[in-house]
């Protein structure tokens, strides 16, 4: 038997209806801050992500589905989808059209991870870029808009944790301090930490490995490398969360696992979802588009939604997934009732509502089956209905029937 390929998962009704409703509230929510949709590629060159993630990321050095093209050209299934945005933004000139670019997105993105519970080697975002202006007051609203789509989906006591990496002046020398502080401990590190102390000396700072703490423990915090300017928009991002009344926690070892990050970075942690907690992650990216060739500066910042943990967070606060929404399961007892029941079917289905024919079929049986389907009600045809044109309406909850004729039918189950 073949199978889905390990860490990529069919999502069947009735979970599929609730990423359907996750997405429906994303764009209802993105839309009322004025952003727009843009849908990138899959798969890209692979160099858009070396550049754009960063070589020494665990997610451009060991997570990427690189493949050759029969042209010999390496292509990458996009890992996330930042780089991208931003080279579609380069390629379209879209520099050029006036004001803040804000751009949605909602798609797989592709990561050889180790799959457990929230982990996924294919796996969805609902993420945002709003690309073009470096004012504190964007990044403000950029998490105000996470924290509105949590809410508009019912998703209640996730934790906003808040850091500032400073610009590359900050950052370069915070990362000459952590490379001498680590260096005396090198032999008393975990196996990846000893990498990273020499190749990538900030992601050291989030290693989870026991034997790393005491020493991750000791180490500087960024916050004492920072320049004023950076302070000073690190102050006001926090000053404009205040004013929307978004708690935030100052996380000052919150580096993330990107390279392109700049000033602000955040993440959204939900309890329900364990060792994979991280429902949000996001951040600003200044320099991210000179990197990838733009000619001029577009700093920007955004966030990317783990949609399949959102989709976990959401069911867990609703206890389980809502049954079926089907409203009208039509029971005929002919051939002759089976034809009239698709016609008022398709009556019922014109006024909004979802309706199922039963096939031809004796009473006991069609009643089974309309139980099976968890219908709302179900419309009895037989030979008697049939020659009055006066069907028998079952409300299936309390047992009461009622006759009605078409037009009465199609008005009580408008939707
Ligand atoms: P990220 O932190 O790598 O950031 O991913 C964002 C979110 O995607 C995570 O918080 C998590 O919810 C979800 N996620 C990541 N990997 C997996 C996985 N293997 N399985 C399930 N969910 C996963 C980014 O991707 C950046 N592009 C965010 C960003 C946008 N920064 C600026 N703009």
């Amino acid at each position: 038997m073949i199978r889905a390929i390990k860490g990529t998962r069919d999502i069947l009704p009735p979970a599929s209806a609730v990423w359907n409703e996750v997405e429906q509230a994303a764009r209802r929510v993105f839309g009322g801050f004025n952003y727009q949709e843009i849908r990138t590629p899959i798969f890209e060159e692979t160099a858009l992500f070396a550049r754009g993630v960063g070589e020494e990321t665990d997610i451009v050095s060991k997570e990427m589905y690189t493949f050759e093209d029969r042209d010999g050209s390496s292509l990458t299934l996009r890992p996330e989808n930042t780089a991208s945005v931003i080279r579609a933004f380069i390629e379209h000139r879209m520099d050029q059209i006036p004001g803040l670019k804000k751009l949605f997105y909602i798609g797989p993105m592709f990561r050889r991870e180790r799959p457990q519970k929230g982990r996924y080697r294919q796996f969805s975002q609902i993420g945002a870029e709003a690309i073009g202006s470096d004012f504190p007051g964007v990044d403000a609203e950029v998490i105000e808009m996470v924290a509105a789509l949590l809410d508009a989906c019912g998703v209640k006591g996730s934790r906003l944790l808040i850091n500032s990496v400073g610009d590359p002046e900050s950052r370069a020398r915070y990362v000459a301090k952590l490379k001498e502080d680590l260096a005396p401990h090198i032999e008393a590190l975990s196996p990846d930490s000893q990498r990273r102390a020499t190749t990538n000396p900030l992601r050291v700072l989030d290693s989870k490995a026991e034997q790393d703490q005491p020493i991750v423990e000791k180490l500087p915090s960024i916050h004492d490398f920072l320049t004023d300017a950076c302070r000073d928009h690190f102050a006001a991002v926090r000053r404009y969360l205040d004013d929307r009344g978004i708690a935030y926690e100052v996380t000052p070892r919150l580096v993330r696992g990107l390279d392109y990050y700049t000033h602000t970075t955040f993440e959204f942690l939900h309890g329900a979802l364990g060792a994979q907690n991280a429902i949000c992650g996001g951040g600003r990216y200044n320099g991210l588009a000179e990197s990838l060739g733009s000619k001029v500066a577009a700093p920007g910042i955004g966030f990317s939604i783990g949609e399949d943990r959102l989709v976990m967070a959401v069911e867990e606060a609703r206890g389980g997934i809502a049954a079926s929404a089907l409203r009208l399961f039509i029971a005929p007892m002919s051939d002759e009732a089976f034809r009239k029941g698709a016609v008022l079917a398709g009556a019922v289905r014109a006024a909004g509502a979802s309706v199922e024919v039963g096939p031809p079929a004796k009473l006991k049986r069609l009643m089974e089956l309309a139980n099976k389907a968890g219908a709302a009600y179900t419309l009895l045809i037989g030979e008697d209905e049939l020659a009055k044109g006066q069907y028998v309406l079952k409300t299936m909850s309390s047992g009461d029937q009622s006759h009605v004729n078409e037009s009465e039918l199609v008005e009580r189950l408008r939707a």
